[in-house]
C-alpha cells in the first residue's frame, strides 16, 4: 500500500499533467505540441470522477442546457457521409492555396487567388452578405439582421498561416490538403483555415435552410494574425468602429484551442477570456568609440551583457490574482474532478487566504508548462553590436520580449529594469535614460538608454457571470451532451471554464468593440497537430464540430 505522502504525490502528479495540458492547449500557437485531447490509453488514471459534494456556492457553476432550435440539423452535419465529403474538400481545396506570411514584408498579393476560391465556393454566403473588403484582403461579411436594437454577434478567424518551412520535411507536402480518411493535412489545417472554412460553411447551410437572421451576424477575417495584425485586424476593427461604434457587438469568439477536453471520464469544455499583456523593451548602451589596444574596462557589450546577465538572475515574482481566469480552470478542475483532499482546499481557498494561494502558486511554478500562467516573463531575444576586431563597439542594442501575468503591468517592469539599469550605470559611471527622462545625465564613458518599443497591457477580463456566458455554455453542453457524445455523457456533465491564452490574437485589436471576447473553437486539439510546425492537420470529425456547433448556435443567438 503507498503511504499517504505517495498518494499525495501521484496525484499532484495527475494533477500537473492535466493542468499542462490545460495550459499547453492555450500555448498551442506557440509551440508544437498540443496535447488538448488526451487517447484513452494515455489517461492518467485513478484521479477524476463524479463532482464531489460541497455544501460551499459553487465556483464552477453547472450552466444550463439551451435548447437548439435545428439539432437535427447539427446531427445531420455530423454524421452523414455525403456531407463529410464535401466538408473535407472545401478545407483541402482551402489549404491548397498557400497564404502564408512572415514578418518581413509579405507578399499579400497571394491572397487574391483565396478570395476567388472563397466567393466560388461559398457563392450563397458572399451573395446573402454585405461584403467589406477591409485594406484590400481583409474580409468582413455582414449578414444584416432585422432588429438593429440587437447587437451584432461577431466571428472572427485568419486567413493567413505562418510559412511552411522546409517542405522536404512534410510527409505529404505542406500544400497538399491530403486526406487520410480521418485528417486533413497541411499548412493552415488547425490554425486556423479549419474555423474560417467552418464558419462559412455554418453560414451556407443555414442560408440552404433559410436563414433570416435578427441580430446581425458579422464574420471578419485578418490576413496577418501571425505577424501582429497591423494591416489586417487592426484596419478591421477602425473599419467596424465607424460602422457600428464602441462597445456596439454582442460578443467576438475567435480562434484558440479546441474547446473539447476528455480526462479519465471528465469533460471539460474552456474557452480562454483572457490574454497576457506584452512589452518589447530597447535597449542602447552607447559608449565612447577608440582603439580596442586602449580599452575601457568594460566596452558597450560587456555593460549590456552584465545588464541583461543580472535581469535574467531573478524571476518576477508569480502572482495569481482573482482576476487571472487560471483561477477558474483550476476551480473547475477542484470541483468536478476528483483531486487530492488539502489540494482541493487549496484551489478552492486561493481567492482569499493567502497561504492557499501561496501553495497553488508552488504547484503551478513546479511544471514548466503551468508556470507561465502566473508569471511575467523576460527574454532576450536580439542583440546587435560590434563592427570590427580592433575597434571599441560604440552603439549595442538588445530587445527583451515580455509576456506579463495578470496582476503585473508595465510599471512592475520599468520599475525592476530601471532598477538594475541604475546600480549598472552606476557602477561603471555612465548616464540613465529610461522613456525619454534623463535619471542620470551620460557621462563621457557614456549612457545607457531604455525604452518600450510594443507594448499591450494584459487584455480585458471576459466576465463569465453574465447571460453571454451562460448561453455560451450552455449550448456547449447541449451540443456535447445531447448532440455529439450522447452515450459519453449518459450520466456525466460537460463542465465548461474560462480560461488564459498566454499569446495574443487578433483580438488585440478588437477591445473597443465589446467586453465579451471569447477565443477557442469547438473541436478538440489532438496530441501532436503540429501547428506552426510539419504535418500540421485537424480531424475532420473535430471540424465538422465546427460547422455543427455554429450552425446551431449562429441560429439560436440570432
Ligand atoms: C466519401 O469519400 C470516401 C473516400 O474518401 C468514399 O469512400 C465514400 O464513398 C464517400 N461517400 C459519399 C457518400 O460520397
Ligand atoms: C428587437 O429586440 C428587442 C431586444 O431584444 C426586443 O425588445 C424587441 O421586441 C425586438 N423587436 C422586434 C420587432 O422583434
Ligand atoms: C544605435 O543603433 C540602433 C540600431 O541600429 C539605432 O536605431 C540607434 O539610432 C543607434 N543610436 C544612436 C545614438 O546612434
Ligand atoms: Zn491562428
Amino acid at each position: 500500500m503507498p503511504s499517504h505522502n505517495q498518494v499525495r504525490k501521484r496525484s499532484q502528479l495527475a494533477f500537473r499533467s492535466f493542468l499542462a495540458m490545460l495550459v499547453l492547449c492555450g500555448l498551442y500557437q506557440f509551440f508544437h505540441l498540443s496535447p488538448c485531447m488526451m487517447r484513452s490509453e494515455e489517461r492518467v488514471s485513478g484521479y477524476f470522477s463524479t463532482p464531489t459534494d460541497s455544501t460551499d456556492e459553487p465556483l464552477c457553476p453547472l450552466y444550463d442546457k439551451v435548447e437548439f432550435k435545428d439539432p437535427d440539423s447539427s446531427v445531420y452535419i455530423l454524421h452523414d457521409d455525403e456531407f463529410k465529403n464535401k466538408s473535407v474538400s472545401r478545407l483541402s481545396r482551402a489549404i491548397q492555396i498557400p497564404t502564408w506570411i512572415d514578418d518581413e514584408g509579405s507578399d499579400f498579393t497571394k491572397f487574391t487567388k483565396f478570395h476567388e476560391y472563397l466567393e466560388t465556393e461559398f457563392q450563397r454566403v458572399f451573395d446573402a452578405a454585405n461584403v467589406f473588403k477591409v485594406n484590400t484582403y481583409g474580409i468582413v461579411l455582414e449578414f444584416k439582421g432585422s432588429n438593429s436594437s440587437l447587437k451584432p454577434a461577431m466571428f472572427t478567424a485568419h486567413q493567413d498561416t505562418v510559412p511552411p518551412g522546409d517542405p522536404q520535411k512534410w510527409d505529404k507536402g505542406p500544400f497538399s490538403g491530403y486526406y487520410d480518411g480521418t485528417r486533413v493535412y497541411g499548412r493552415g489545417a488547425s490554425d486556423c483555415k479549419n474555423l474560417l472554412i467552418g464558419l462559412l460553411e455554418s453560414m451556407d447551410y443555414l442560408l440552404v435552410k433559410g436563414f433570416k437572421p435578427e441580430r446581425t451576424i458579422i464574420f471578419a477575417f485578418g490576413f496577418d494574425e501571425e505577424s501582429s495584425g497591423k494591416y489586417g485586424a487592426s484596419h478591421i476593427s477602425k473599419f467596424l468602429l465607424e460602422k457600428y461604434g464602441p462597445n456596439s457587438l454582442y460578443h467576438i469568439i475567435d480562434e484558440g484551442f479546441g474547446v473539447f477536453m476528455e480526462l479519465q471520464n471528465k469533460n471539460f469544455a474552456m474557452l480562454a477570456t483572457g490574454e497576457k499583456g506584452y512589452l518589447d523593451l530597447g535597449i542602447e548602451v552607447l559608449q565612447p568609440g577608440g582603439h580596442s589596444s586602449i580599452a575601457p574596462d568594460h566596452t558597450a557589450i560587456g555593460t549590456i551583457s552584465k545588464l541583461i546577465s543580472r535581469y535574467e538572475d531573478r524571476l518576477y515574482n508569480p502572482i495569481l490574482v482573482n482576476v487571472n481566469p487560471t483561477l477558474n480552470t483550476l476551480q473547475c478542475i477542484a470541483e468536478y474532478a476528483d483531486i487530492e483532499k488539502s489540494l482541493k482546499k487549496d484551489i478552492l481557498r486561493a481567492h482569499f487566504d493567502e497561504k492557499s494561494n501561496e501553495r497553488v502558486i508552488q504547484l503551478l511554478l513546479d511544471d514548466t508548462n503551468t508556470k507561465y500562467n502566473v508569471l511575467t516573463t523576460h527574454a532576450a531575444d536580439i542583440i546587435n553590436g560590434g563592427d570590427k576586431a580592433n575597434a571599441l563597439p560604440q552603439n549595442v542594442t538588445a530587445l527583451i520580449n515580455h509576456r506579463i501575468a495578470h496582476g503585473n503591468d508595465f510599471d512592475t517592469i520599468m520599475d525592476r529594469i530601471t532598477g538594475i539599469a541604475t546600480g549598472v550605470a552606476k557602477e561603471h559611471g555612465m548616464g540613465l535614460i529610461v522613456e525619454e527622462e534623463i535619471l542620470i545625465e551620460p557621462t563621457l564613458a557614456g549612457s545607457i538608454n531604455i525604452k518600450a518599443i510594443y507594448k499591450l497591457p494584459v487584455a480585458p477580463i471576459t466576465p463569465i457571470n453574465d447571460e453571454i456566458w451562460a448561453s455560451l455554455a450552455g449550448h456547449y453542453r447541449t451540443f456535447y451532451e445531447d448532440i455529439t457524445y450522447p452515450e459519453k455523457f449518459e450520466d456525466d456533465v460537460l463542465v465548461v471554464s474560462a480560461g488564459i491564452m498566454t499569446g495574443n490574437t487578433d483580438t488585440r485589436h478588437y477591445w473597443d468593440l465589446t467586453d465579451h471576447i471569447f477565443r477557442g473553437q469547438p473541436g478538440f486539439t489532438p496530441m501532436t497537430s503540429g501547428v506552426h510546425g510539419i504535418n500540421e492537420y485537424i480531424d475532420a470529425d473535430s471540424h465538422l464540430h465546427i460547422v455543427a456547433f455554429y450552425y446551431n448556435y449562429i441560429l439560436s443567438i440570432s
